[in-house]
């Protein structure tokens, strides 16, 4: 569903919707309709995210952002900018959206204009429906895709491919299954199953997990308070990301792979040993 920016900021006025209160540099997600939560936003700005911010900064850029949540520190920069293209903000839960839209409008109203919002499930038809084929410079994915099911990963990233303009690029970060919160013998499991996949390349992409609080995959020492904490209800599905998996499948979706890389969340329970995070930047062939 497609929302008015303007609308939107009345909405959140007339429902006196708020920016949560930021702890440990993360501000936790509103609950979906669903009931589920989707993690925090942060407050940390990937160093390989920079140049999307450059792209979009562009006028003649057209940019869209997939789990914008209230405005990524991306999207906040990029609208500080005096020059900027059109950004689309996609997002599940819509009243992320409606406070999205406050933060611009209290930045400058006039930039309005200058924001799509669209509310529901990538890449679900009632959201691809309003975006444009080949139309976009550059998409962003900031901890959206480990949400999904192995079917909406392999059509995100097909979308994604779909909605870029020759030449766009795509960056994304994901979790992988190499951190502090799952045990050793599922992380050895998953390891395996990446394994099989580098040599057979058959669908299913390895990577889902029913039930990412499931007490037989989490260390012991992890509570449930710990992981309810950082935005995770019970009941979530998952998807974790392996690097030579990932580059594997981005070039069987026909993508120039500038970056497939681990990179590091320095957030206890989290923390492992550096590859906790993938970090994606790909482009469409010209
Ligand atoms: C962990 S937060 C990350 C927020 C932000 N991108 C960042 O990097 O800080 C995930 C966000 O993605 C949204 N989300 C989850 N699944 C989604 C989907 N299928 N389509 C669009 N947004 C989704 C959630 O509501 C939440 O705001």
């Amino acid at each position: 569903m497609k929302l008015c920016a303007q609308k939107a900021v009345e909405e959140a006025r007339e429902r006196n919707l708020q920016l949560p209160e930021e702890k440990n540099g993360r501000i936790v997600t509103l609950t979906n309709t669903d009931g589920k939560q989707y993690g925090g936003m942060t407050n940390k700005p990937v160093q390989e995210f920079k140049e999307f911010v450059e792209i979009a900064s562009r006028s003649d850029a057209n940019v869209l952002e997939i789990g914008a949540a209230y405005g990524t520190p991306y999207l906040m920069e990029t609208f500080k900018k005096e020059s900027m293209g059109h950004y689309t903000a996609c997002e599940l839960v819509g009243d992320q959206l409606r406070i999205l839209a406050t933060r611009i409008e209290e930045l400058d109203p006039s930039k309005l204009s200058n924001l799509t919002l669209i509310e529901g499930p990538f890449p679900h038809k009632e959201v691809i429906d309003h975006l444009q084929e080949g139309g976009y410079d550059a998409v962003l994915a900031s901890s959206v895709f480990h949400f999904l099911t192995e079917e909406e990963v392999v059509e995100a990233f097909k979308q994604v491919h779909r909605l870029l303009k020759p030449g766009g690029k795509l960056f994304a970060k994901m979790m992988t299954p190499y951190n502090g919160v799952t045990k050793p013998e599922a992380v050895q499991k998953a390891v395996e199953e990446m394994q099989n996949y580098l040599v057979h390349k058959t669908r299913p992409l390895p990577g889902f997990i029913e039930n990412v609080r499931d007490r037989s995959r989490v260390r012991e020492s992890i509570t449930d308070e710990q992981l309810e904490g950082f935005g995770l209800t019970t009941d979530m599905h998952g998807f974790q990301f392996d690097k030579d998996v990932m580059n594997i499948f981005l070039e069987s979706e026909n993508f120039l792979i500038e970056t497939c890389d681990y990179s590091p969340m320095n957030l206890p329970p989290f923390k492992l040993d550096g590859r906790e995070l993938l970090v994606v930047v790909a482009q469409k062939p010209k």
